[in-house]
């Protein structure tokens, strides 16, 4: 191995980010078909039996220094992450089957392999879950908990995770949010500081969801919190207070899989070379428990809201009024059975060029949600936990770095969010070089004609 490409424990001096030795505990409320396909998969990768395709930290590489310089090390071997053998793993659910039941329910992975790892899939038993029809109109799952109020619940899963803790002697842990989607909330009074909150949860105010006492409780516990769903959850301020002052990471909102992560895709390329747009229309036909909770109107409109906002931000109608202005976007969902998590999701993209003379573009993406929601799962996991145990990022609250992950990625207030895929990468990657110490880098690269 070259000398510059030393793994980052061996470099020299770097007091702001502690080791990552010791087991990981991973904590999942929603132990559906994201949540199985995730945990199935490390043990699989840690058995030898197939590879972490599509995850960043576990397959990507990082460029230092100037291009001659030839120093490409991987993400993992860059910056210290918990490896894959330490991750131990719990969960909630309002279904009481554990995760290898839930896998051949959720029939994303084939039986093989799933059979493979069953001993270690079938040790994963949902805890019970803080669940409310009134929040997800169309599951009715009984293995709940019980109690007074919110706030009784809150501490109930309190105490899950302090006993997690210690029943797995997980050094360190993180919740991660795979739950349902849950029906469309706007932030009210009673989510605008921690005592506000707590007032409403004694008082079982109907503005505060399950995945939010989830939220309420792990950032309580000072665990970083990742909402793999378009649920409001911790885009509140009684959250980022919680995050800052407990030095409790947050990420979110909704991983970009699928449809939308070909659109960051495809739009910034029609902006690079001033394509005009006036019309993208998209539709996606798919089958599985997520498809069916979002058949609800009011789930529906929490994840319509996520996925519209993509291409306003990215196409900048302000700055480009002749090529984005009014420019039409619809996105359906439509439930049908026979797909199961395999997705069909076709878009009818108009576009415009050169003296205004029009275009079609047309995608249909035959993909596997699942499949493609389990690397962001893993690499949230880890880099929230390097951030928790980074000086300079533990205290920040939101990390807009990991926007990369999300269709609606979490800004602080008043700063629109970054939708382009590669102007997200570059953000991550150029935090990684910052954390360590390297160059950023601008592909300026004049030096090299000099
Ligand atoms: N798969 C993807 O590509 C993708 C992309 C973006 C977002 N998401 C979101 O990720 C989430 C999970 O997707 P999935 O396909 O695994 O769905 P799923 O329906 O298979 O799993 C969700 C699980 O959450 C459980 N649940 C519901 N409310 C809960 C609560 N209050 N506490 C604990 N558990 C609860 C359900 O019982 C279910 O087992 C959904 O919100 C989905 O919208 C998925």
């Amino acid at each position: 191995m070259a000398k510059s490409q030393k793994p980052a424990a061996e470099k020299a001096g770097n007091p702001k980010i502690e080791s990552a030795r010791g087991k990981l505990g991973v904590m999942i409320p929603g132990m559906g078909a994201v949540a199985t396909t995730f945990v199935a998969g490390v043990e699989a990768v840690r058995r030898g039996l197939a590879s972490p395709i599509g995850s960043l930290t576990q397959m990507g590489t990082i460029r230092l220094g100037k291009r001659t310089e030839g120093r490409f090390p991987k993400i993992k071997e860059f910056v210290p992450l918990a490896a894959l053998d330490d991750l131990v793993f719990t969960g909630w659910d309002p279904f009481d089957d554990d995760m290898y039941t839930a896998a051949r329910k959720a029939g994303v992975l084939e039986r093989d392999l799933l059979d493979q790892v069953k001993p270690f899939l079938s040790s994963v038993e949902p805890r019970p879950a803080v669940f409310d029809r009134n929040y997800v109109k169309k599951l009715d799952g009984h293995h709940v908990k019980k109690g007074k109020n919110k706030m009784e619940l809150a501490e109930q899963v309190r105490a899950d995770i302090r006993d997690f803790k210690k029943s797995s002697g997980a050094s360190r842990l993180i919740t991660m949010w795979c739950g349902s989607t849950e029906i469309f909330l706007e932030p009210t009074a009673a989510h605008q500081s921690v005592k506000a909150f707590e007032k409403a949860m004694q008082q079982n105010d109907e503005a505060v969801a399950p995945s939010m006492i989830y939220a309420y409780a792990s950032l309580m516990e000072g665990v970083p919190f990742a909402n793999g769903a378009p649920n409001l959850t911790v885009d509140l301020p009684v959250m980022h207070e919680l995050s800052r002052k407990n030095e409790a990471p947050i990420c979110g909102k909704d991983f970009k899989t699928g449809q939308t992560l070909m659109k960051t895709i495809l739009a910034p390329g029609f902006k690079a070379r001033l394509l005009g747009l006036n019309g993208w229309f998209s539709t996606n036909i798919l089958g599985n428990r997520d498809g069916e909770v979002l058949d609800d109107p009011g789930s529906f409109k929490t994840k319509e809201e996520s996925k519209l906002s993509v291409l306003e931000h990215i196409l900048q109608p302000d700055l480009y009024p002749e090529l984005y202005d009014k420019f039409s976007h619809v996105v359906r969902i439509n439930y049908y059975p026979p797909r199961g998590d395999n997705k069909e999701g076709w878009d009818n993209i108009d576009i415009f060029g050169w003296l205004g003379y029009p275009m079609q573009i047309k995608v249909d993406f035959l993909c596997r949600d699942s499949i493609l929601a389990a690397p962001i799962v893993l690499d949230l996991v880890l880099f929230l936990d390097l951030a928790k145990r980074t000086s300079e990022l533990s205290g920040r609250g939101i990390q807009e770095w990991l926007s990369f992950y999300f269709k609606s990625p979490m800004t602080v207030p008043g700063l629109y969010p970054e939708h382009d895929l590669f102007i997200q990468l570059m953000k991550l990657k150029n935090t990684l070089r910052h954390l360590k110490g390297e160059e950023l880098i601008t592909h300026l690269g004049l030096e090299y004609y000099d």
